[in-house]
């Protein structure tokens, strides 16, 4: 955010700043501003340093020797885990380093490879700090990330060993195996015999072990050569991986951090055997299928970089840092799909390249398989990796959710649309926002505030000028069900007798800088201090700031932004924290950075809960930063966006990439933060964002007031309709996020998850499925577009949501649908029955106790089936049963609902909500693509709870625009109750 938005008098340094860093662009050709603001791999001491080594290594070719080797009598497996110790030559005199290596095969199937470092003796480690961790590699990061899923299978056996190695079945009906190789040290992970994975084949493994600091007489510098650092990329080095230059201290853009522990990279080599594609590793702004990373035609030249930061109107297509980060990558193959997570929450980069590997060179390429190989380097940490051998997609998602957690079941109201900007100036302007939501019919269900609505940028305060009276706006909000959301970020303004800064400081649970003193750095309220959220008292105190009695202001309507959580440090090394700073127990932020977010979101989630004694509801918190395990705790947004096509367009297959890493509760600003977008781009970006899981409308202070009710018609109802098509599906949504608490399956879904056979949709990452509603949609990211090209994936039917026109059968190819301004291309796919509620009101909220209505989208075969899960939305009881969850079949000529979990539903004791869904019912049930033997039907009998009755049909025969269809009206069986449809 360095240098974007006004300026308030705290801030205008950070304008200079910005033009400081603008002019560094300036005299670099061809790298634009935000490159230029953060590190390349040559500018990162460890990256460079391993990505030399790697081609050394490759340069070698056969002749490189990997210097990691298993003694083999220190080997042995026992009890489901294998254990050796990895060493290393370190000098002529014979000293290795040790590394402790554990392989845990897990009862999921999922294989953990865990490499540390042994301490050496103290003497030897030349330390400034003297503490505990200090002689430690970070073995925290499973502490914050996983929850679950460690369980030991003890039936994991030896299929073979010798003095070169072990080989371990394990997994479903042992149809897996780890070879393991002793020297030089490398695994193979293979399923049903046929190898997927393999760790270290290349040798690139290269974990810099500690070592003292040998004091060098230093070259005097000469004037001027400060912060020329990036100078030295060009001169020629002797051997760039042993290049000791950064082991001790490095520089990037003026900002020197001091490295007290030297150099303690991990590295690592994986490829994945015969897989063209990978996906995953989020944060960045580029295609879902990942690029390859080591240049040519198309390819990018930098490694995949995750480093939480704070990256205004970043660059698209790149594989830049953004704010969050999530070490999961998962690889395709027709009809096989592989895993792997790697569990560290220091800096990484990820090299990605493929080969095509004949065994026939004569072959020219034909029936050659293509390996993707792939180079992980971390900062720091232990090199801690999961491998997961799927065979589907589903697999592997769920083995990842089993170990760092599922989505929150999330408020209800948090699925409808967010109304945002920076800012809503007063009570007053919040309360004519609203008004005027309602003036204009256009449902929405949250309000959001920026930083403005607070004194002075000290949070848990109020601009008592503008906000007068927070409560009476909270309760205008209530009235009709509408919630608030205020930002609060993780700086806390330097400023004597605000009780947050005073409390944070006496009770010392701030971050601290080298030295141990707290540390001060710039955010938006100028001089500022850290929350340090890995402190577990600190935890306790933030949750005490948000009861309700000490955060006045707030009721139970009101829920969290957490924003700036990287953390953003406006005059901090690539606008974040110095590296050498210190979090609770001395770990170094170097450590720590990609979890930092997390744990502070982490502290709001918990404040959430308990901001009144007796109050049990789900929080609500939005985070800009993440890491693995971020979706425990509710949604995220892909940051500061633009208003324009490609960042429309963009934003897909980053929510997309999101969905399949674990954490699918995601969105983009839509409308585009910075700028104004036009009318045009306005409502395609409306009809996208209907389809985002997380929905809402934001843009910078300096833009222009763009609320919905404020467009020129047409416009004004294209975005109506858009909203209210999301409202009307709330239903689907629901249960698509019931999924993805369930297994951590995505909620909007890319071709390669859902049809992992199609090779064809494999690279297809602008069209997406709902859930498993069978809603395909491809919104329009084009100016002047009025038609989309959609990939069908199946030989399934397919008609428009809208107009029921059935489609040409072609599977594996592309489809034109009409795609005029007021439309958004959606798909149904046949044999999919989906719920919906049709009454159009102003809020989720609003519509808890409407009836239903069902859209079942008759399948090739005549069959159809579908879900529908509801709850409270708000409250844990779903936790002691009370919710309703239904499975709907339409087979020949009945449609029925049963409970899909087979639950005797009348032995469940109803709470409040269970009792009053006994006046909810399904209204209408709409057949789409209804047999012609109904055509002559007027009436269908409905059978529930021991009644019959005859209801009316309609049955519109098929013309030339669209497929036969049929109406049940006034169904009136009870939503929680099982009834039976007769047709015939
Ligand atoms: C940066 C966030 O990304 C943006 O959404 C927000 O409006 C500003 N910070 C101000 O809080």
């Amino acid at each position: 955010m360095v240098g974007a938005g006004s300026s308030p008098p705290s801030l205008r340094w950070t304008t200079l700043l910005y033009f400081l860093v603008l002019l560094c662009a300036l005299i670099t050709p061809g790298v634009s501003v935000k490159e230029n603001d953060f590190k390349r791999c040559s500018q990162s001491g460890f990256c460079k340093r391993n990505r030399a080594y790697a081609d050394n290594a490759i340069a070698l070719g056969s002749e490189w020797q990997a210097p990691y080797k298993i003694p083999s009598e220190q080997a042995s497996f026992k009890d489901g885990q294998f254990k050796a110790t990895i060493s290393k030559a370190i000098d002529e005199q014979g000293n290795t380093v040790r590394l402790p290596l554990t392989i845990s095969f897990l009862k999921s199937g999922t294989a953990r490879v865990t490499v540390d470092e042994e301490k050496r003796r103290e003497k030897d480690i030349e330390l400034r700090h003297n503490s505990k961790a200090r002689k430690e590699r970070y073995n925290e990061a499973e502490k914050w990330t996983i929850v679950g899923g460690l369980d030991i299978d003890t039936n994991a056996q030896v299929a073979h060993e010798s003095k070169t190695g072990i080989k371990i079945k394990y997994g479903p009906e042992l149809a897996f195996e780890a070879d393991i190789t002793y020297e030089p040290y490398s695994i193979e992970f293979k399923r049903d015999g046929v190898t997927q994975i393999k760790l270290n084949d290349r040798g690139l493994m290269n974990l810099e072990h500690w070592r003292p600091k040998v004091e060098k007489p230093v070259a005097e510098k000469k004037e001027g050569e400060e912060g020329q650092e990036e100078k030295k990329d060009e001169t020629p080095e002797v051997n760039p991986a042993e290049n000791e230059s950064t082991w001790w201290e490095e520089t990037f853009g003026g900002n020197t951090d001091s490295k007290p522990r030297g150099p303690e990279s991990v590295a690592l080599d994986i490829t994945f055997v015969g897989y063209e594609h990978v996906y995953g590793i989020p944060e960045h702004a580029g295609p879902l299928s990942l690029k390859e990373t080591r240049g040519g035609d198309g390819n990018y030249e930098q490694p995949y970089r995750l480093y939480n930061s704070d990256v205004f109107e970043y660059v698209l297509d790149s594989p830049m840092t953004l704010y969050g980060a999530i070490p999961f990558m998962q690889a395709q193959r027709k009809d096989s799909t592989v895993g792997v997570f790697w569990l560290n929450a220091a800096e990484t980069w990820i090299d990605i390249t493929k080969d095509k590997e004949s065994k026939n060179p004569l072959a020219l390429g034909v029936g050659a398989k293509t390996n993707t190989h792939t180079h992980w380097m971390s900062e720091a940490g232990l090199m801690d990796v999961f491998v997961f051998l799927g065979p589907t997609p589903r697999d592997v998602t769920k083995n990842y959710a089993e170990l760092t957690g599922t989505t929150a079941l999330p408020q209800e109201f948090s699925l409808g649309y967010h109304q945002c900007r920076w800012n809503y100036v007063s009570d007053d302007d919040v309360k004519e926002v609203d008004r005027k939501m309602d003036r204009y019919n256009i449902p929405y269900d949250v309000i959001w505030l920026d930083i403005e609505y607070t004194d002075d940028k000290k949070y848990f305060t109020w601009d008592g000028d503008m906000f007068k009276d927070p409560i009476a706006m909270g309760k205008h909000l209530d009235a009709h069900g509408r919630k608030l959301v205020v930002i609060i970020d993780p700086h806390i303004k330097n400023a004597g007798g605000y009780h947050v800064s005073d409390e944070l400081k006496s009770k010392d649970l701030a971050v601290r800088n080298k030295d141990g003193n707290i540390f001060d750095g710039w955010c938006w309220p100028g001089s500022s201090h850290w929350i340090d959220a890995f402190n577990s008292a600190a935890i306790q105190w933030w949750s005490s700031l948000f009861n309700y009695d000490k955060f006045k202001g707030t009721m139970e309507n009101t829920f969290i932004w957490n924003d700036m959580n990287e953390p953003s440090v406006f005059n901090g090394p690539e606008v974040t924290m110095p590296k050498d700073n210190l979090h609770y127990e001395d770990w170094e932020h170097r450590d720590v950075h990609n979890i930092n977010g997390m744990t502070f979101h982490n502290a709001t989630y918990e404040a959430m809960l308990s901001r009144k004694k007796g109050e049990l509801r789900r929080p609500f918190v939005l985070t800009r930063s993440f890491f693995a395990g971020s979706q425990r705790l509710g949604a995220m947004w892909t940051g500061d966006n633009q208003a324009s096509w490609e960042h429309l367009g963009a934003a897909i297959p980053m929510i997309l990439a999101q969905g399949i890493s674990g954490f699918p509760f995601a969105g983009a600003d839509v409308g585009g933060f910075f700028g104004n977008p036009e009318l045009e781009l306005q409502s395609r970006w409306y009809q996208a964002g209907a389809f985002y899981p997380f929905f809402r409308g934001h843009a910078h202070i300096d833009a222009r007031r763009r609320e919905p009710f404020l467009l020129a018609e047409p416009h004004r109802s294209i975005i109506t309709s858009a909203l209210r098509l999301r409202y009307s599906l709330l239903p689907a949504w629901y249960t698509a996020f019931y999924h993805a608490n369930r297994d951590g399956s995505p909620i909007i879904r890319p071709l390669y998850w859902t049809h992992p056979s199609e090779e064809g949709g494999f690279d297809i990452d602008d069209q997406f499925f709902v859930g498993s509603t069978g809603l395909l949609v491809k919104p329009v990211v084009q100016k002047d577009k009025t038609t989309v090209d959609i990939f069908i994936p199946d030989d399934e039917v397919y008609y428009d949501y809208f107009s029921y026109k059935k489609l040409p059968t072609a599977k594996g190819k592309q489809v034109t649908v009409e795609a005029p301004i007021e439309t958004i291309p959606v798909l149904m796919r046949g044999g999919h029955i989906i719920p919906r509620r049709d009454t159009p009101r102003r809020s989720a909220q609003l519509m808890k106790f409407d009836d239903y209505t069902l859209v079942v989208a008759v399948g090739k075969k005549g069959q159809a089936e579908g879900e529908l899960y509801v709850d409270d939305g708000d409250s844990f009881d779903y936790e002691k049963g009370q919710y309703i969850h239904r499975t709907f079949k339409l087979e020949g000529s009945t449609l029925t609902s049963t409970d899909a979990e087979g639950r005797d539903t009348k032995s469940i004791e109803e709470g409040e909500w269970l009792k009053q869904m006994h006046g909810v019912a399904v209204d209408k049930v709409i057949i789409v693509g209804a047999p012609s033997s109904w055509a002559s039907k007027k009436e269908v009998v409905v059978e529930s709870e021991g009644k019959t009755v005859s209801v009316p049909l309609d049955y519109h025969k098929a013309d030339g625009s669209r497929a036969a269809f049929a109406i049940v009206q006034r169904v009136g069986a009870r939503i929680g109750a099982d009834w039976t449809i007769t047709f015939a």
